[in-house]
């Protein structure tokens, strides 16, 4: 009886990180689970797509802190959140605490229901300043920004960061401490520094060691690719939630993947062909429809090469494929590439799994 009552709780503590839903402010998301912000992909068609198929919340592309921007095209389209699904994630970049408050206001009165701070992005000018990444250097301009958007805005605000400047300034613990006295609701941290860029491997210590010594809720960032590494990071790190980037460009089913395998311990099969035929086209119209003819074509692309890449026959597809110019053209060969592929098997098929070539 002791024996299986030691057994039943410790089941229950291993779910209990595992599947711990997460709160952000008056927020509860359906699971533990957030897509990455990534400027150039994570426009509204991606964020809508990860979270139909599992994700419990996805940050947006970052919008600038310069509000001469406000009014182009682009921030205006990466302001549109018509039918997003609860809650709205907005990410903002800037170095400025007072534009960054503007910039937050602005972005709530546009629907934004959580800000997010960008300071984990290394790119060397964000909103013609140092910004992103490079502010980890500046603890007080640091305390500064988050206070100051905090005090501005009535919604719960969150930030991202990396480890650190570099190897010998790993700061996240000072950066995290900062952020839990300016009132931010959760931290996401890349195990990576500013100066590791994407190189190497992204460390989970660092992380582990913030979520020990706070008590805001921390979200597990970097190389997180299969269900497998996002357990094994929730359960090192006690982070609780993981947030996942590249392995979701034309994956976005890998959020249910991670869901199913974090609550029953077994794979879900791979998805069907009819299925991410399905996905694909249904992004693509999406796409074209939310930027229009031209750009949507030229975006599409990207995303196409993401969900065929080590497909059967693959290769020759996707070269043909961005050649083409018009969303009918993009279409019918997409749907020309799956129906040659349920030749294949209804699921499926990845180069190597079944000794096929590209
Ligand atoms: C194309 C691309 C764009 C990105 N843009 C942003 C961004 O706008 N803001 C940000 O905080 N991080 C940005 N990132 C970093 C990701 O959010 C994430 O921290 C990083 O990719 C590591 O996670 P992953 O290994 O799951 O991809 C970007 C990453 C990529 C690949």
């Amino acid at each position: 009886m002791g024996l299986e009552l030691i057994l039943y709780a410790k089941t229950f503590l291993f779910l209990y990180y595992l599947l711990k839903v997460m709160q952000i402010g008056p927020y509860t998301l359906k699971n533990n689970l957030i897509v990455a912000p990534m400027a150039g992909v994570t426009d509204r068609p991606f964020r809508q797509l990860c979270k139909s198929m599992g994700a419990g919340m996805a940050v947006s592309e970052m919008v600038s802190c310069n509000s001469l921007l406000w009014g182009s095209e682009k921030t205006k389209r990466r302001a549109n959140h018509e039918g997003e699904v609860d809650p709205i994630s907005v990410q903002i970049a800037g170095a400025d605490p007072v534009m960054m408050a503007q910039a937050a206001l602005y972005n709530v009165e546009q629907g934004a229901q959580i800000i997010d701070i960008n300071m984990g992005c290394p790119a060397k000018k964000i909103c013609n300043t140092m910004a992103g990444s490079a502010l980890l250097r500046d603890e007080k301009l640091v305390g500064r920004i988050l206070d100051s958007v905090v005090s501005a805005v009535d919604v719960p605000v969150t930030l991202k960061i990396r480890t650190g400047w570099d190897r010998d300034n790993k700061n996240a613990l000072v950066i995290a401490r900062i952020a839990e006295n300016s009132g931010i609701e959760a931290l996401a941290i890349h195990g990576r520094t500013r100066a590791c860029a994407y190189n190497g491997k992204a460390e989970y210590e660092t992380i582990a060691a913030v979520k020990n010594h706070v008590e805001i809720p921390i979200i597990a960032n970097g190389d997180i690719n299969t269900p497998e590494e996002a357990k094994k990071v929730l359960e090192s790190t006690k982070a609780d939630a993981v947030m996942i980037g590249r392995a979701a460009q034309g994956r976005p089913w890998i959020f249910r993947e991670i869901s199913y395998y974090l609550s029953t311990g077994s794979h879900l099969p791979l998805p069907e062909v009819n299925e991410i035929q399905h996905v694909l086209t249904n992004h693509l119209y999406d796409l074209y429809d939310f930027y229009g003819e031209y750009s949507g074509v030229r975006i599409a692309r990207k995303h196409i090469s993401w969900y065929t890449k080590g497909l059967v026959g693959s290769a020759p597809f996707r070269h043909a494929m961005n050649q083409l110019k018009s969303s009918d053209e993009q279409l019918s060969a997409v749907n020309k590439f799956f129906g040659n592929l349920s030749c294949h098997g209804e699921r499926l098929t990845y180069i190597g799994s079944e000794g096929l070539a590209a």
